[in-house]
């Protein structure tokens, strides 16, 4: 695992998107997984920036979401389907055929995770999956526990996932406490991976993720296998 300290959330933004861009510009036809959550809001305006300066080119891109909360609309405002066009899709040239996200609106979960699953396989998996950390070592909303998961899964969320993403919901607004996330296995599969941390919050789950020993209580550590994982934080 390399990783790449930064002096701001700024470089690191900047950075991470360089490194995304220079994946797009070896391969226009590159397969990359997308995440949200507040760290990457601004890679992705950098993306734009590049993409409307004609450095990148989204006309050929697939993409795959990490995950989507379950129970919510798609054109809900804290949809993760929402966020993606908000942040980044509605300003670049992408296909809206080519991107992939879970979709939490179904009422059968296991056959739209099944569906998520093949979708990946015939898309020949992911080339870059771009990650973020929750501050219990959460990857998508893997949470920690007893076993790694596999593939994409109806998953319950932790006290902890909630807490941290409450703030993004009304104060009167029920917030779902399931979501359809792809697996550690589907993750691992990933050609290469970058993992983007922000903040003194991730400091513990970072240096537990890259220093102690792997284990399923702290999900990102299964990145300590992979053969092409890139972390770029700053504190
Ligand atoms: P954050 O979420 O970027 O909002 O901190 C990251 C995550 O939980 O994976």
């Amino acid at each position: 695992m390399r990783m790449i300290k930064t002096s701001s959330h700024l470089e690191l933004s900047q950075k991470a998107a360089i490194f995304i861009a220079a994946q797009m510009i070896r391969n226009p036809q590159s397969v990359l997984g997308f995440a949200t959550g507040s760290t990457p809001e601004d890679l992705y305006s950098e993306l734009v920036t590049l993409s409307i300066g004609g450095i990148i080119d989204f006309s050929e891109i697939t993409t795959f979401n990490l995950d989507e909360y379950y129970g919510l609309s798609n054109d809900h405002p804290q949809s993760y389907h929402y966020y993606m066009q908000e942040k980044l899709f509605q300003y670049v040239n992408i296909k809206q055929e080519n991107i992939h996200i879970p979709d939490g609106s179904t009422s059968d979960a296991a056959k739209e995770c099944e569906r998520y699953e093949k979708l990946l396989r015939q898309a020949g998996g992911v080339d870059l999956q771009l990650l973020g950390i929750g501050r219990n070592g959460h990857i998508g909303f893997n949470e920690p526990a007893d076993f790694f998961s596999g593939k994409t899964s109806l998953v319950d969320l932790t006290e902890d996932t909630l807490e941290a993403n409450r703030r993004f919901f009304d104060a009167n607004e029920e917030m779902p406490k399931q979501a359809i996330s792809m697996g550690i296995n589907t993750i691992m599969q990933a050609k290469s991976i970058l993992l983007i941390a922000s903040g003194a919050d991730k400091k513990e789950a970072l240096d537990k993720m890259a220093n102690q020993p792997v284990t399923p209580q702290v999900p990102a550590s299964v990145l300590q296998f992979h053969r092409h994982a890139t972390v770029i934080y700053c504190e």
